[in-house]
């Protein structure tokens, strides 16, 4: 029957491929593993923080080098049904970590014969998220460029369909901005923690709400907040 053909071949595809099904698994099992003993050796900052107004992520800063600190599955798979459904072919990263977002990024390249371009300053979680896409069987849709992003992103080639911020929270805007004269009309760009980051952010959340600047924006509830713009363009 040619609807149970059908049926057969989407249950493989995206994110239902069975080795990125096994690839994410075990990340986020890995992921929610270290970085809850990453925020228990943080606990005094944290606390101490309270007293002083600072969220637990900013608190935490000082102890996340080497912390996943993942999108969630709800969020990955929002942001690559998202890419398909703007069939993004030009995908972009700004924070790779170990590449837990960069499989869901890379996934949506794969349907769209595009590519997934991360990028991560630390050059022990480059490789390891190298080597976890090729554990997803994604290599030859994606890669990550190691060091810091404003450098190793100049160079890319637009148009850019689909850019995702999540780097460190200070660098937002510069990141942005670097890749405004490449997007695309109608590049949908994700934000992440917005809300837990809410003083930190506040000036990329004023910029992309501020039609004048070429985007229109929201905030969405998921997770730490996040933030969803469309590049219109600067008339
Ligand atoms: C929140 S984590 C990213 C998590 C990842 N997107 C995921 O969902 O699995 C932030 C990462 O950004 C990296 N980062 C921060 N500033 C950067 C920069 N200037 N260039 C490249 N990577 C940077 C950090 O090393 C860290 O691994």
């Amino acid at each position: 029957m040619p609807f149970d053909c059908e049926v057969t071949s989407v249950a493989n595809r995206g994110l239902n491929h069975p080795d990125v099904v096994h690839t994410l698994k075990r990340l986020h099992r890995e992921a929610a593993r270290r970085d809850a003993r990453v925020f228990a050796r943080a606990l005094p900052a944290i606390i101490a923080g309270k007293f002083t107004g600072r969220s637990t992520f900013e608190s935490a800063e000082p102890y996340l080098s080497k912390a996943f600190i993942p999108v969630s599955e709800e969020f990955g798979r929002f942001m690559y049904l998202t890419a398909l459904s703007r069939q993004a072919r030009n995908i972009v990263e700004f924070g790779s970590s170990y590449g837990i977002s960069s499989i869901y990024l890379a996934a949506a390249a794969r349907e769209m014969d595009g590519f997934f371009t991360g990028s991560e300053m630390d050059a022990e979680k480059t490789r390891i998220a190298v080597a976890n896409l090729h554990e997803a069987g994604l290599s030859r849709w994606s890669d990550i460029r190691e060091g810091d992003a404003l450098e190793s992103l100049a160079p890319l080639e637009g148009p850019v369909d689909f850019l995702f911020l999540d780097g460190w929270k200070d660098l937002y805007i510069p990141v942005l901005k670097l890749m405004e004269p490449k997007l695309a009309p109608g590049a949908v760009i994700f934000a992440d923690n917005i809300r837990s980051f809410r003083k930190t952010l506040k000036p990329f959340v004023d910029y992309v709400s501020d039609g004048a600047n070429g985007y229109e924006s929201t905030i969405l509830g998921i997770g730490s907040g996040v933030s969803l713009s469309v590049w219109h363009g600067k008339s």
